[in-house]
């Protein structure tokens, strides 16, 4: 017990943050829209794109308006009374156990993610645990995404914000945080550009 602490303060020393790990799991990913390839592996992802997501509270934001292929949907049970906790947080996904460092977020509730139990090992296109994607994304994951239309995966949801949303009616900002990060950072070094 004590050597396994020790280890994680290791790994956690070595990348620049220690985040708290708020969620994390073992299922299948699937994919329900994307931004940028419309048209992909037979299938149009024009009216997808145009849903609202679960985390827009107050907003009514699409996913066409939130322009991000890196949106991802959880459990949409547990997500429901609790987006303040999950939504905008980072997703480190690992597949065949490398874990990805691509800026994943939760944006959105996942029906079938949330049907059944938690520790179903077994797929089940009605109910399995996972997580739901971009099929850029999922494509990126695992390159047979097309042709098996699920795969295995497994998650930490942690306590690191890479998007605002409004979950707190009524409307607060919303937006990615590093980008809105870098714009002010933009108008600051404007600011004093001028001066
Ligand atoms: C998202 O926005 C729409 C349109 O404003 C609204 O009807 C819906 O209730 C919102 N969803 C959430 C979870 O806030
Ligand atoms: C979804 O979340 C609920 C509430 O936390 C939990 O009871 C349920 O087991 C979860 N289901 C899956 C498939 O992960």
């Amino acid at each position: 017990m004590k050597s396994q602490f020790f280890t994680s303060i290791g790994i956690f020393a070595a990348s620049a943050f220690a985040q708290a790990v708020i969620d994390s799991g073992t299922g299948f990913g699937t994919y329900y829209y994307d931004i940028e390839q419309v048209e992909a592996c037979g299938t149009s992802f024009a009216n997808q794109n145009l849903g609202f997501v679960e985390c827009n509270f107050s907003t009514g934001l699409s996913l066409n308006e939130i322009d991000s292929n890196y949106l991802v949907a959880m459990n949409h049970t547990q997500i429901a009374g609790n987006l303040a906790e999950y939504c905008g947080k980072r997703v480190v996904v690992t597949v065949n156990g490398v874990k990805s460092d691509l800026p994943l977020f939760i944006g959105d509730g996942c029906q079938r993610c949330g049907t059944g139990s938690r520790t179903n090992t077994v797929w089940n296109p009605n109910g399995a645990p996972g997580l739901d994607f971009s099929y850029t994304v999922l494509s990126e994951l695992n390159s047979n995404a097309c042709f098996a239309g699920h795969i295995d995966i497994s998650w930490e949801i942690v306590d690191e914000t890479l998007y605002d949303f409004d979950t707190n009616a009524p409307g607060q900002p919303t937006g990615p945080v590093i980008q809105r990060r870098s714009v002010s950072q933009r108008s600051e070094r404007a600011t004093r550009r001028r001066r």
